[in-house]
């Protein structure tokens, strides 16, 4: 039986293996999905085992998918550009990193009929994601992005690897911003709250938060209060992961009412 795994930390709230669990008995696959929680300093030798085929594939969540690329043999070129590893796969004695994020962002955000051609975007947060996140805004062909992040040195290897970015100080916002977007861990819990003045931006924005649990952050609450279109991360969640089944199995699993039902009910 193939073995396939998500490691981060924390990783108790991943709903990968409910959800890959699902797709691969709706297959008739014979493969079971499982969850492991890692240290940074276990990444090397676990990579080792990967490599011996004792899993076949891996997702990688936070905060592993840049720490984890010194220890992989080869990466696709959306794993290369955004310097970020959320999917493994195990293919003749070789590990090959890739990233299934931009697609997943990237898809979900034509899933809500969200226009990004031309928009003025602000991205929230510097982690691991925030990379995935400004390929797929580019490739939407995104007027400008701008990023924001508490601790404003976290920004810099986004602005080495994207020149046109423009990084602004934490709290402050950028004039005529269309599309707001949270990669940030604020709204995890119930009470976080990131530092925008709604009042001050007007309506009809577009609000988009990569936390898919709480359903509503107080960020989307908020934004949806002052008349904003908003969507959380479930339909990215989802996305990136029916690329993760593909690139592992070659098949696109289904994504439908029954199954976003399942997941999230
Ligand atoms: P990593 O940086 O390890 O990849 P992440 O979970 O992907 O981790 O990123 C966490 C993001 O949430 C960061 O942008 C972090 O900001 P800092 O770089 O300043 O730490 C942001 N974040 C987490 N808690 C926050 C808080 N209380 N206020 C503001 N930003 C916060």
């Amino acid at each position: 039986m193939k073995k396939f795994l998500v490691i981060g930390n924390p990783i108790e709230h991943s709903l990968s293996p409910k959800l890959h669990n699902f797709w691969l008995k709706q297959n008739k696959i014979d493969a079971h999905y499982g969850k492991k929680l890692l240290e940074v300093a276990e990444l090397k030798e676990f990579c080792q085992r990967i490599k011996k085929k004792e899993f076949t594939g891996i997702n990688v969540t936070v905060p592993f998918k840049r720490e984890i690329i010194p220890f992989l043999d080869k990466l696709t070129d959306e794993a290369h550009v955004s310097q970020s590893v959320n999917t493994i796969l195990s293919e003749d004695d070789k590990t090959i990193g890739h990233n299934t994020d931009i697609m997943g962002f990237e898809l979900a955000l034509k899933y809500s009929n969200f226009d990004v051609k031309n928009k003025n975007i602000l991205v929230l947060g510097a982690g691991g994601v925030v990379s995935s996140v400004i390929l797929a805004l580019n490739k939407m062909h995104a007027n400008s992005i701008f990023i924001s992040n508490r601790t404003k040195e976290k920004t810099l290897w986004l602005k080495k690897m994207f020149s046109k970015t423009e990084i602004v100080e934490w709290g402050e916002i950028p004039k005529n911003i269309d599309i707001f977007v949270n990669a940030t861990s604020l709204g995890l819990n119930k009470n976080d709250s990131l530092p925008i003045n709604f009042n001050k931006i007007g309506k009809n924005k577009i609000f988009y938060d990569l936390i898919y649990n709480p359903k509503e952050t107080n960020f989307l609450k908020e934004a949806k209060k002052h008349k904003n279109k908003i969507s959380n991360g479930k339909m990215m969640f989802v996305f990136q992961a029916q690329q993760s089944f593909f690139t592992w199995h070659n098949i696109l699993p289904n994504i439908d009412e029954e199954l976003l039902k399942f997941l999230y009910d």
